[in-house]
C-alpha cells in the first residue's frame, strides 16, 4: 500500500504498508503504544475511542473504531495524550473533569474529554447534544456537563489553536491497486470505472462495522469524502444541492434555514461523531430501509444524481430504492449529488426510537403536506421502518389530495396506512405499534399544523 501521511499530537507521521481498512483505534494501541483511546463497543456507539480531527473543513470529534487510516491522510489528529500543553500542563476540560469530579471508573474519560476539548475548541454551548454520542456508565452525566461548562469560560489553549491550524497541504494523490484518494469526482469516476467490483468508502460508518463486527476484507476501496467537489452544498434560486461527500454535520446547518424539521432530526441522526463521518451520499446508497436521509428527502421530492465514467442520470429518489437490499446502482456508478427543489416549507420529520439520541429509528415519518384555501392540494408522506425500502404512502397521499386539511379528512384517511405499509416486527418495534405510530404521527402533522405544541423533549421535576 502507498505511503500515509498525517500529523498525530503535532507530530507529521508516515504510515507504510498497512491494509486500507486497519482502523485508526487499532493502529493507536497495537502500533504506537497510545493507550489512552480505548474501546468500549467498536462500532460507534459508545464514544470511548474519540479523537480530534482538524484539516480545511474544521476540527471534529470522530470515532477511531470507524476510522480507517486512509481517512486520515493529509489530516491532523489529537488524541487525549496530545491535548495537554507541551510543558505538561493540562487542557481546561481535563481541569474541570477533575474539579467537578467527572469521572469514577474513568474508562469513558478520555473519550469525553477528546469531545469536550472539540466542543470547547468550536465554542459548542449545547453540551447535552454534543456528548450524546459519549456514554458513561457509572459517574452520571451532570457532573461531566458541569465541567463542560466550566471549560466555556476558559479560553482554547494556544497549543491546541496551533496544533489544529487548518492550513494543510494535502499530499499528492494516493493511487495503488488496493486503494485509491480521488480528489474530484472526475478520478472518483475514472477509478470506479476502471475497478467497477472496487468498494467505495465514505464516512464509513456502515462500512466500518462490515470490518470490525463481520472481519470482511473488502477488496479495493476507493475514499470517497476527499473529492472536494462532492463536498459542496450549494443553494440556488431553485435547488439545494447537496454533495455525496457533504457529512451529516455540514448539511445540518446548511438545511436548517429552508427546512428546519430535517435539520432537527439529523441533530438526533447518531452521535456528534458520527454526524461528523457519516454523508448523505452513503445514506441513501447504503439502500437501508431505516435510514433516516431517504424519507425526507422522498418528501421533499428530492432527485438522486448518478454518475458513472462520463455518464450522468438522475431519477427520483424514490425510485432508486428498487427493493430490500437492491438500489438502481449500476456497477461503476456512483452518486454525486442529491438536489432538493426549493419550496415553501411544509416538511416535517418524526424519528421515532427507543432513546432520544444516538438510535437507529424504529420508524422515521416525513411528511410534506401541501395546503391551498384550506384544501390539500399535494400530499408527499415517505417512511423508513415500514417496508424493506424507504416507501411512499401513496394510499393515505391519494385519501388527503383534493380534500379539505381537517381532522376529520386525516381520521378517514388514516385506514389508507394499511394498504401503503405491511410492517416487519423485529427487535425495534412490533408491526402493530409501526402501523399505530404511522398514523398518529399524520394526526400529530396536522395538531401541529393548527398549532398545538406536541413536542416533548424533557420532563422536568
Ligand atoms: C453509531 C451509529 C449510529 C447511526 N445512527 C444512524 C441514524 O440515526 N440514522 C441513520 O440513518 N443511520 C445511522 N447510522 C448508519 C450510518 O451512519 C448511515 O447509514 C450513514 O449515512 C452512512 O454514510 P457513510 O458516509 O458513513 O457511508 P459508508 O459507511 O462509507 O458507506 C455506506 C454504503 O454506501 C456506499 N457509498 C458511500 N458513498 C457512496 C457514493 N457516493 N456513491 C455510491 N455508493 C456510496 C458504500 O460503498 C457503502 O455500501 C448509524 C451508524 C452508526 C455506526
Ligand atoms: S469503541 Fe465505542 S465508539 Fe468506538
Ligand atoms: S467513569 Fe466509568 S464509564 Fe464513565
Amino acid at each position: 500500500m502507498s505511503t500515509l501521511s498525517f500529523v498525530l499530537n503535532g507530530t507529521a507521521v508516515e504510515v507504510a504498508d498497512q491494509p486500507p481498512t486497519r482502523t485508526l483505534l487499532d493502529w493507536l494501541r497495537e502500533d504506537r503504544g497510545l493507550h489512552g483511546t480505548k474501546e468500549g463497543c467498536n462500532e460507534g456507539d459508545c464514544g470511548a475511542c474519540t479523537v480530534m480531527v482538524s484539516d480545511k473543513r474544521g476540527t471534529r470529534a470522530v470515532n477511531a473504531c470507524i476510522l480507517f487510516l486512509p481517512q486520515l491522510h493529509g489530516k491532523s489528529v489529537h488524541t487525549v495524550e496530545g491535548l495537554r500543553a507541551p510543558d505538561g500542563a493540562l487542557h481546561p476540560v481535563q481541569e474541570e473533569m477533575i474539579t467537578h469530579h467527572g469521572s469514577q471508573c474513568g474508562f469513558c474519560t478520555p473519550g469525553f474529554i477528546v469531545s469536550m476539548a472539540t466542543g470547547h475548541l468550536n465554542g459548542v454551548s449545547d453540551h447535552d447534544t454534543h456528548l450524546a454520542g459519549n456514554l458513561c456508565r457509572c459517574t452520571g452525566y451532570a457532573p461531566i456537563i458541569r465541567a463542560a461548562e466550566a471549560t466555556a469560560a476558559k479560553p482554547v489553549p494556544d497549543w491546541l489553536i496551533s496544533g489544529t491550524s487548518r492550513d494543510f497541504i494535502l499530499p499528492e494523490i494516493l493511487n495503488s491497486p488496493d486503494l485509491a484518494l480521488p480528489r474530484s469526482s472526475d478520478e472518483l469516476a475514472a477509478w470506479y470505472d476502471a475497478n467497477p467490483d472496487g468498494l467505495l468508502i465514505a464516512g464509513a460508518t456502515d462500512v466500518g462495522l462490515w470490518v470490525t463486527k463481520q472481519l470482511r476484507d473488502l477488496g479495493p476501496v476507493a475514499f470517497v469524502t476527499g473529492a472536494v467537489d462532492l463536498q459542496e452544498i450549494t443553494v440556488t434560486e431553485d435547488s439545494i444541492r447537496i454533495g455525496a461527500a457533504a457529512t451529516l454535520a455540514e448539511i445540518m446547518p446548511a438545511i436548517a434555514p429552508y427546512h428546519p424539521d430535517f435539520a432537527e432530526m439529523i441533530r438526533r441522526y447518531g452521535s456528534a461523531q458520527v454526524r461528523a463521518a457519516a454523508t448523505l451520499g452513503g445514506n441513501v446508497a447504503n439502500g437501508s430501509p431505516i435510514g433516516d436521509g431517504p424519507p425526507a428527502l422522498i418528501a421533499l421530492n428530492a432527485t438522486l444524481n448518478l454518475r458513472k465514467g462520463d455518464a450522468r442520470r438522475e431519477m427520483p429518489i424514490e425510485e432508486f430504492f428498487i427493493d430490500y437490499g437492491k438500489q438502481d446502482r449500476e456497477k461503476g456508478e456512483f452518486v454525486e449529488f442529491i438536489t432538493i427543489p426549493r419550496q415553501t416549507d411544509r416538511l416535517k420529520c418524526f424519528k421515532i426510537s427507543k432513546r432520544f439520541d444516538q438510535d437507529i429509528s424504529a420508524v422515521c415519518g416525513c411528511f410534506n403536506i401541501i395546503v391551498e384555501d384550506g384544501v390539500v392540494t399535494e400530499a408527499r408522506i415517505a417512511f423508513g421502518g415500514m417496508a424493506g425500502t424507504p416507501k411512499r404512502a401513496s394510499a393515505v397521499e391519494a385519501a388527503l389530495t383534493g380534500q379539505p386539511w381537517t381532522q376529520d379528512t386525516v381520521a378517514a384517511a388514516l385506514p389508507a396506512f394499511a394498504q401503503d405499509y405491511t410492517p416487519l416486527s423485529d427487535m425495534r418495534a412490533s408491526a402493530a405499534y409501526r402501523l399505530t405510530i404511522a398514523q398518529n404521527l399524520l394526526v400529530r402533522y396536522i395538531l401541529e399544523d393548527q398549532g398545538f405544541d406536541t413536542r416533548v423533549l424533557e420532563v422536568e421535576a
